[in-house]
């Protein structure tokens, strides 16, 4: 008891949906406890239900429905537990609906922020690591550096709010030599843990490639539509750094432990978080098709408005500094998100509908 006393509680706000709650359940594996704050808008509680059955330790996550946006509720999550650490994932995420409600984006992304760092102050929690993405690298020429430019060419609302986000991060740091800050830049999440028992669970029509991909070959969608077969890459279609989830969620430990190792506290690094590979949607087409033996129909259309035509990353610095180097390749991202979606055709939904209804797990075929 007195053991698990002294273990660190991490506060990961945002932490019940995708990536987040792959992070918990690595957090959990690696001996931390973990305080959850989610308002729920993207995800559903019983993500870390889940987790908690995966780990075998659900008494190590303790889950609070709040929204970050709160001040007070925010503040008050640091008066459960000493936190030492936040894992800051909470975020509107997607693209095209950032273009028709920049306030909400702005509101909600860097509102939260602010709470949270407020509240660190005030607890004296001086460590915070951020959900930043390669969107930040707009135009920049691939493969991007941590020291590519950053914030020309970004082209909505959600892509500024990562920008300024890190901008008021740094600028925290610089101003508060006690506080550590880790700037993560996630390139394209995909995939699902390999039991298939938590995935991405995107509500109504998918924005990312992967889910889009993943429910036609499961048959809830006719076709996908390739966006664009013009581009000058080998097969047409646009080139992308897909990383495996569960590799992004280890990458968080990894980088927990970093800046926790760290003896002078006061720090803002910056790490991409990618596989250094490229890879075509045409590419993601037939690893789903590999992984599921079904075919997966496609029409190529017109190119996306803001789509750039490559994007991956140079990874040495994770590996370096932080010694963490994504393991997963293709084959594995595409086996691990079929099986999720094949268990839960309906994502979490469903799973939830037959809980409330009594009949169980809700799970498909
Ligand atoms: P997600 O939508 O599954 O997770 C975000 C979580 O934050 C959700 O559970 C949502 O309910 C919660 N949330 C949003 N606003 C909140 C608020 N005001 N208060 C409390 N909870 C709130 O998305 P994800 O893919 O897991 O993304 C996690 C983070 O990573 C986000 O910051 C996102 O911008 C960033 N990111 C994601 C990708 C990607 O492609 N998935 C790429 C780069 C960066
Ligand atoms: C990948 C490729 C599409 C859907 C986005 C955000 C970025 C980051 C990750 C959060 C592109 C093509 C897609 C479809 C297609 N998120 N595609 N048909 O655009 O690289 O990045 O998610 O930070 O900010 O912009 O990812 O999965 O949407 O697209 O042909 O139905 O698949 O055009 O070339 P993207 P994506």
């Amino acid at each position: 008891m007195a053991d698990e006393a002294a273990k660190p509680w991490v506060l990961c706000d945002g932490g019940a949906g995708f990536i987040g709650s792959h992070t918990v359940l690595e957090l959990v594996n690696a001996g931390f406890q973990v305080l959850v704050a989610d308002n729920l808008v993207n995800s559903s509680e019983e993500a870390l239900r889940r987790v908690g059955e995966l780990t075998g330790k659900p008494e190590a996550i303790e889950f609070v429905r709040a929204d970050m946006r709160d001040a007070a509720a925010v503040s008050a999550l640091f008066e459960r537990h000493p936190i030492s650490a936040v894992i800051h994932f909470a975020a509107l995420k997607a693209v095209g609906e950032s273009v028709s409600k920049p306030l909400d984006y702005y509101e909600n992304n860097l509102g939260s922020l602010f709470n949270v760092l407020r509240a660190m102050k005030t607890h004296g929690c001086r460590r915070i690591i951020f959900s930043s993405s390669a969107t930040v690298y707009g135009s920049a020429v691939p493969p991007f550096t941590e020291e590519s430019l950053v914030g020309v060419g970004i082209t909505n609302p959600y892509g500024w709010t990562k920008f300024m986000a890190e901008q008021i991060l740094r600028d925290a740091a610089l101003a508060d030599p006690e506080l550590g800050v880790v700037l993560l830049r996630y390139f394209n999440p995909v995939g699902a843990h390999e039991s298939g028992r938590i995935g991405e669970d995107p509500q109504g029509m998918p924005n990312n490639l992967m889910p889009y991909v993943l429910q036609v070959a499961v048959g809830r969608r006719p076709h996908l539509t390739v966006h664009g077969g013009d581009y000058a890459t080998p097969d047409g279609t646009a080139l992308r750094d897909y990383i495996h989830v569960v590799d992004l969620a280890k990458g968080h430990v990894a980088a927990l432990q970093w800046i926790e190792r760290q003896t002078e506290p006061g720090c803002c690094e910056t790490f991409n978080l990618g596989t250094g590979t490229s890879t075509s949607v045409l590419d993601v087409v037939r690893g789903v098709e590999r992984a599921s033996g079904r075919p997966v129909p496609y029409v190529v259309g017109p190119r996306r408005p803001g789509d750039l035509e490559t994007c991956f990353a140079k990874v040495d610095k994770a590996e370096r500094v932080l010694g963490w180097k994504a393991e997963r390749d293709l084959d594995a991202m595409c086996a691990d998100g079929w099986r999720w979606q094949m268990l839960n055709p309906m994502g979490f939904h469903a799973a939830k509908e037959a809980e409330e209804a009594g009949g169980g797990g809700g799970e498909g075929k």
